[in-house]
């Protein structure tokens, strides 16, 4: 042993590639390759693909030095609804790591760039979504094999075709990795980093001999690794550490590290696929040369972790003795999208925090493969044959696509129910154990070479179909046929069966056809019997023609649906090829994401220093949020955005922002203003949205020449926009966001006049900072809630009040808020509702509006917005009831409704009772003591 460690090190030092025992057993497949070679750089033997699979084809790219050979080529497979599997020898419960890479290449494909799923087993690994053509994505997985082989599967491409690069299986050492979940979990790798980094290049094989990959603190990958704390420093050292604990981290790995020399060490990053519930290690060795009197000893802050959080590590007395290892760890641990990572020094330690490396991985549930006796039998079925393609689909017969000659039930594990192996050129005898296969409902095995007997079936009570016809069996036709209760089809003709057919057979109550078996009787044979089987025949004949027929035309439509899906698709990509990013390198999958729209990602870091130079150092004010000052930016892509900074300097609820814009940036609508970025510098924190034209709708309603060009009808699909926007915000996100800041400043106009909800979900952040304060309740006056304002008990009500109070602006060009309009009523409630009690519209709509649009559009807008300022919460309609009843009035403006034909105003306001849907009925009769009947109090 201290021989081979000397001899690794010496391998090490002088940085020859040298074999190692685990590298006979490293399976390298490089997908696409001519064939076998030895990588120089590495030492290690790719081989090629073919060996492993023999579907799909290949693409090769012009030899530029820059890429690794195993990069020069990968192998794509049809999109079509078949899995692609490559099958890895393993030794049974012995641990694996398994990696897949993805380096599409400037391939000359006008293809959007593929998206499609990775399996292993029937267990979903991975969606792989490539974003920028010239990175290799990496997915890796650790798990415990469950047999002597696993299948690694590409299928169910949504965008492009499925591909591959590289397929590696890495052996580890017996007590690597060990979890008390790996019965029923896979590792799924989702962070390795190696702090201190002397490079940005990782460090793997031969540093490593496992070749894990440990990436590099210095790679600048957006979102990667950043909040780092100040006084951070890098450290490193020569010596030798001792790593031989339980994951032996490698050395070079060991030997550098970050301290926090003020006493503090953060980091923050994106786990992608989280919240989760995690396996989290530290790799601790005290490399500096600490004096007699010093000590180093730190606790973690964050993330916080009951019980974990006061615990103080002293990492040379942990590890007994310096330049030794230490692994803290978590075996299961629930983490969030974003990592904050914060150590601490105690107040006694003489020195800072110290960190060499992490890593994170996330517990994938193992999904159970089909019924293993299932599987036998359509192994022992597979092995009758010696010819077709049929024979060489592998991966789970069931999941995550089933073989062709199968169909599966869709239970958990799967159970096969039907068999298709007509005309295959099978040769033997049927297995016996197919009576085990208690769920098969469909057995097709006519058209083969099969001999012997029919096997026992009695206890496979589905079966409806079985078709035995033009094979070489013989013996009894067996008489259990008759009790099984579902069989609508026997088809034995054309064999070698003798003896007397079971008169339970001939029933009639399924069709049998035994014609062409020379040696069976009827006893007391009788032509009726074979007329009645005769028509049967006729019967199911044009029957299953007819179907034939029917799955053809089903077969054509799909096939149109598909195209149409598929170019829909592809123009959705387009779209968010323009927000994307880079995600953190590992998983690209978002398995556990908070919110429905899958196809977008989280917003980037952007660096202060790229903020200030889009900006021009912040010289372009073009307006005051609620969050602060907004400025005018450009983005280095030409991106024009607008830079939001926060005017709260204080320290606290970094974290909160933090999370809350992860959050925020994924939430996607068309009516929400996207959030572009953002940064959290120098206690600054800024948030970059996409730059709207138009500035707010504010802007345009009350200012006399820009409200001309807004007729009715563009004032109708504006409040669309932003109702839909604001329905969104409540129902199609989870947990529900209420903006509680509705108005009609922060509903912005994009060039085409469309607009866009801004500035929410930062609510919660603003009335944080204000716990201590509680009679505070945001909002912008004239817009906010009085039920909200009285009891600050929030709900998405109150935005459908500030909303009603828009629609009002909208109707009358008047602002909501105003001594000289209103007089003594003060706000725009009480002065339109009054008006309206009396049907009065003409002296409430916007004196640039008149003569341009119809009464009755007017009116259901009148209606609704009413009914939104509601005084009591539960009285108003929800977003998406004044969606509908928005849609409405546009339906009605653009005269594809025909009016009433009454305008008097009077006949009006009865249409305000009754055109409402009966739900809404209720609510009226709610309060109409005080509000309906009565003139105002005020
Ligand atoms: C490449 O290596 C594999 C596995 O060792 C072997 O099966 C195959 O025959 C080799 N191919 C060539 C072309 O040498
Ligand atoms: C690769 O290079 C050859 C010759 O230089 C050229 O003919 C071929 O089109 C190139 N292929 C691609 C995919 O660029
Ligand atoms: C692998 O594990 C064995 C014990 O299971 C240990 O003796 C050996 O040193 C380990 N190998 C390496 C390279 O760490
Ligand atoms: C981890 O802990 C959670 C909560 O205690 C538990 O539900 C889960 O099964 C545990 N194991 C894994 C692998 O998630
Ligand atoms: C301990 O360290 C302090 C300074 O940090 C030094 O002044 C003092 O002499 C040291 N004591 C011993 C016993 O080394
Ligand atoms: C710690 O190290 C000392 C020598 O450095 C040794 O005597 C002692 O047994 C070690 N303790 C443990 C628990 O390994």
């Amino acid at each position: 042993m201290g021989m081979l460690c000397y001899l690794l090190l010496l391998c090490l030092h002088m940085m020859i590639p040298c074999v190692f025992s685990q590298v006979k057993d490293f399976v390298s497949i490089d997908c696409g390759a001519r064939g076998n070679y030895t990588d120089p750089n590495t030492g290690l033997t790719w081989v090629s693909d073919v060996s492993f699979n023999r579907y799909g084809n290949v693409v090769e790219f012009n030899t530029t030095n820059k890429i690794s050979p195993q990069y020069r080529s990968y192998r794509y497979f049809p999109a079509d609804n078949k899995k692609y599997c490559y099958t890895l020898p393993t030794t049974e419960r012995k641990r694996y790591l398994i990696r897949a890479t993805f380096l599409y290449g400037d391939s000359n494909f006008d293809d959007p760039y593929p998206m499609f799923e990775i399996y292993m087993d029937a267990t979903h690994w991975s969606t792989v979504k490539i974003k920028d053509a010239s990175r290799v994505y990496v997915e890796e997985m650790i798990v415990r094999a469950p047999s002597d082989s696993v299948p690694v599967c590409l299928c169910c491409a949504s965008t492009g075709f499925p591909f591959i690069s590289t397929l590696e299986l890495r052996p580890l050492n017996d007590s690597m990795y060990m979890t008390d979940y790996e019965d029923n979990f896979f590792l799924k790798v989702a962070a390795r980093i190696n702090f201190g980094a002397m490079t940005i290049n990782p460090i793997r094989y031969p540093d490593d001999p496992y070749d894990r990959i440990w990436e590099s603190d210095l790679d600048q990958r957006q979102n990667y690794l950043v909040g780092m704390a100040p006084g951070t420093k890098r450290i490193r050292t020569l010596k030798n550490i001792k790593t031989s604990l339980r994951e032996y981290p490698p050395l070079k790995v060991m030997q550098t590290a970050v301290v926090g020399t003020k006493g503090r060490l953060s980091y923050r990053l994106d786990l992608d696929g989280f919240p989760a519930n995690a396996r989290a290690y530290a790799y601790l060795a005290e490399i500096e040369d600490l004096g007699k009197n010093e000590t180093r000893k730190f606790s973690m802050l964050q993330p916080s972790i009951p019980g974990y959080n006061d615990v103080v590590v002293n990492i040379a007395e942990n590890a007994n003795g310096s330049y030794a290892l230490y692994e803290p760890s978590y075996m299961n641990v629930s983490l969030d999208f974003v990592l904050s990572c914060l150590f601490s020094k105690t107040r006694d330690s003489t020195r800072g925090p110290l960190l060499n490396a992490i890593e994170i991985s996330k517990y994938v549930q193992i999904v159970p493969k089909t019924d293993s006796q299932d599987d036998a039998i359509l192994d022992a079925l597979r092995s009758l044959s010696s010819k077709g393609a049929w024979r060489h689909e592998s991966g789970d017969p069931c999941v995550p696509a089933q073989w062709e000659w199968v169909n599966c039930s869709s239970t958990m594990p799967s159970r096969i129910t039907k068999i298709f192996l007509s005309n295959k050129v099978l040769n033997g005898s049927i297995p016996m154990e197919i009576k085990q296969m208690n769920q098969l409902e469909e057995l097709w095995l006519d058209g083969n070479s099969l001999r012997g007997l029919i096997p026992d079936m009695s206890s496979l009570r589905s079966l409806t179909v079985v078709h035995l016809e033009n094979n070489r069996l013989s013996g009894q036709l067996p008489s259990y046929f008759a009790e099984l209760p579902k069989l609508r089809e026997l088809y034995v003709q054309n064999n070698c069966l003798s003896g007397n057919i079971p008169p339970a057979l001939l029933s009639g109550k399924f069709i049998i056809n035994y014609d062409a078996n020379p040696g069976l009787n009827i006893i007391g044979g009788s032509g009726h019997q074979r007329s009645l089987r005769f028509i049967l025949i006729v019967v199911s004949g044009t029957f299953v023609a007819s179907i034939i027929l029917l799955l053809g035309c089903l077969w054509l439509l799909r096939n149109r649906r598909r195209k149409s899906l598929k170019s829909e698709s592809s123009e959705k990509y387009d779209s968010f090829r323009i927000v994307s990013k880079h995600s953190t390198r590992y998983s690209i999958s978002r398995g556990a994401s908070l919110f429905a729209d899958e196809n977008f990602d989280v917003a980037c870091y952007i660096s202060l220093s790229a903020i200030e130079e889009g900006t021009c150092n912040f010289s372009t004010k073009i307006g005051e949020g609620s969050f602060g000052p907004v400025y005018y930016g450009k983005m280095k892509d030409g991106k024009e955005v607008a830079v939001k900074i926060s005017s709260d300097q204080s320290s606290h609820g970094t974290q909160q922002f933090v999370n809350e814009v992860s959050l925020l940036s994924r939430v996607h609508h068309k009516n929400l203003v996207p959030l572009v970025g953002y940064c959290e510098e120098d206690h600054q924190r800024i948030l970059v949205y996409e730059y709207m034209h138009n500035g707010t709708l504010r802007n345009h309603i009350h200012d006399s020449e820009k409200k001309r060009s807004l007729n009715w009808l563009s004032r109708l699909l504006i409040a669309e926009d932003a109702a839909k926007g604001l329905a969104y915000l409540h129902s199609g996100c989870n947990p529900c966001i209420i903006h509680r800041d509705v108005k009609t400043s922060n509903i912005l106009l994009d060039t085409n006049m469309r607009a866009k909800v801004s500035d929410f979900g930062l609510s919660k952040q603003a009335e944080e900072n204000f716990t201590h304060i509680s009679s505070v309740a945001r909002g912008t006056v004239g817009y906010l809630d009085p039920e909200y304002y009285a009891n600050q008990q929030l709900n998405d009500k109150s935005d459908v009040y500030s909303f009603g109070i828009v629609l009002l602006e909208l109707i009358s060009g008047r602002k909501p808020f105003s001594v000289e309009d209103y007089g003594s009523d003060w706000n725009i409630v009480h002065w339109a509702r009054s008006l309206l009690r009396k049907g009065d519209i003409s002296n409430i709509v916007d004196p640039s509006l008149i003569g341009t649009f119809k009464i009755e559009s007017l009116w259901r807008i009148a209606e609704i917005a009413i009914l939104s300022v509601e005084p009591h919460g539960v009285c108003r309609p929800r977003m998406q009831e004044v969606e509908l009843a928005i849609q409405d009035a546009i339906k009605i403006e653009k005269g594809s409704k025909p009016s009433s034909g009454s305008s008097s105003s009077s006949s009006n306001v009865l249409a305000l009772h009754v055109s409402f849907p009966s739900s809404q009925l209720e609510i009226l009769s709610c309060n109409s003591s005080n509000n309906m009947n009565l003139p105002s109090a005020r």
